[in-house]
């Protein structure tokens, strides 16, 4: 949770500073994240048929492709202001909830309730294997991004910048979500 609310404060830090940058009241410290470099990075990916079957799936409060971008998108921006491998981050963010169920239907049906937590980052690597070229340190960002409730440890820096992502991903889903159920 400190790692969370301290990446948060991070995230608000870093659109202070553009904010001043665009006023040209300072210059610009970090690389800042482009949305069209973004998209050229994954775009085989985000049109691919089989990937856009996510949209099938729920997830959280909406489908699996809508969280998947946002993890992606914010890992891309993190791992490139702090000069990580932002391509790699940007692709093994966007694959790593590849996978094509919905969760809800296999817990009921799983007793421990435990299997799909654990299951399902080495299904994603498998389905994302299947349609594109994944790197190692994709692989280790898909399989990882579920520490620390499967206690493998991350072996990149990447890997941690996708699994605080998504945790702060989820969090902000299910705000927006219970902003809108209590208006
Ligand atoms: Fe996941
Ligand atoms: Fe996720």
């Amino acid at each position: 949770m400190f790692v969370v609310i301290a990446l948060l404060i991070l995230l608000v830090g870093f659109h202070l500073h553009y904010m001043m940058v665009r006023a040209g009241i300072i210059p610009m410290l970090v690389p800042r994240p482009i949305r069209r470099e973004y998209i050229g990075l994954v775009d085989d990916i985000l049109r691919h048929d089989e990937f856009m079957k996510l949209k099938d799936f729920f997830h959280h409060t909406n489908h699996i492709y809508d969280h998947v971008v946002r993890v992606s998108f914010i890992s891309y921006a993190i791992s490139k202001m702090f000069g990580m491998n932002y391509k790699a981050a940007a692709r093994g963010g966007l694959l790593h909830d590849f996978f094509l169920y919905d969760w809800r239907e296999r817990k009921a049906s799983d007793e421990s309730r435990a299997l799909h937590g654990k299951e399902h980052p080495h299904i994603a690597l498998e389905n994302a294997r299947m349609h594109f070229e994944v790197s190692e340190l994709e692989a280790d960002i898909i399989v990882k991004h579920m520490f620390p409730k499967t206690r493998h440890l991350p072996l990149y820096r990447e890997s941690v910048v996708v699994s605080v992502a998504d945790k702060i991903s989820t969090i902000y889903e299910y705000y927006c979500h219970f902003l809108r159920r209590n208006r």
